[in-house]
């Protein structure tokens, strides 16, 4: 099936997609085979991709700085820095919602605090996520986007097991997230996630790092099997270089 571009912002027929959406939306995991479907087979699909990083403590950060840094440059991919923007919260709606608008993959990039997204990133959902735009029967402008957090935590990788520290799979952790992208019609991408993110000089950190700039490379290209992505609950630096297509 081949898609026609958009002159508005996205490449595609936003109403081509979003039909394709509504039809045959699978309501667990939001896995929209179809979509799926629709970008692979599209030969010329490129994603506009938009990361929102939320880190309110940069100078202690090392690991999700030096990622941002890392992919902050590469073509087709916007980086927004929420504490730098807001740094007292005052989140500008219009100009959000209009970001969104502009991009196909929504990246979220933070840090694990208490279980859950930084405070500012939690301010942008509940004032951006608005109904009539995100959600509700006339909102549905978010359709067909695709949403991929990207986390770090301290905790290990045993620690997020039923047996482990944290009692629950990481998975779990991030189903506000998974059901927010349901509603709005999103497909929510399994978390790439860098566990006991302790030390950015450690090789794992440096492989995530490295990783993380190929897995949003890919996915701004179409390169990426999301089909395979898909099927993970969590995504780690090892399985991206496999999903890559071609
Ligand atoms: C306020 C706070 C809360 C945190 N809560 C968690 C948590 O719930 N689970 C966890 O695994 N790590 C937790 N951590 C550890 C951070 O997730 C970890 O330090 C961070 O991911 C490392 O990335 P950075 O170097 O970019 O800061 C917490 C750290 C802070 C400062």
């Amino acid at each position: 099936m081949a898609l026609q571009r958009d002159s508005e912002s996205t490449r595609f027929s936003k109403k081509q997609f979003q039909t394709k959406v509504s039809e045959d939306r699978l309501p667990h995991y939001g896995l929209l085979e179809d979509v799926v479907t629709c970008w692979a087979e599209a030969e010329t699909a490129v994603m506009k991709v938009l990361v929102l990083f939320a880190h309110p403590a940069q100078r202690k950060s090392s690991i999700n700085l030096a990622m941002a840094e890392r992919i902050k440059r590469l073509d087709g991919v916007t980086l927004v820095d929420l504490y730098a923007d807001y740094p007292r919260f005052n989140i500008d709606v219009d100009k959000e919602q209009q970001r969104l608008l502009d991009h196909d993959a929504i990246i979220l990039q933070f840090p694990l605090f208490w279980y859950s997204t930084p405070a500012l990133l939690k301010q942008w959902q509940d004032l951006v996520l608005e109904y009539g735009f995100a959600y509700g029967p006339a909102g549905r402008r978010l359709e067909g986007k695709f949403l991929l957090p990207c986390v770090t935590t301290g905790g290990s990788g045993t620690d997020y097991s039923v047996h482990g520290g944290n009692n629950h799979p990481f998975r779990e952790f991030v189903l506000p997230l998974q059901q927010t992208a349901v509603l709005c019609g999103m497909t929510f991408m399994p978390p790439f996630v860098l566990h006991s993110a302790n030390h950015l000089d450690s090789p794992a950190s440096q492989e995530h790092i490295s990783s993380y700039a190929t897995l949003v490379s890919a996915l701004r290209d179409d390169k990426l099997d999301l089909q395979a992505a898909m099927k993970g609950d969590i995504l780690e630096r090892h399985a991206v270089a496999e999903l890559l297509k071609g």
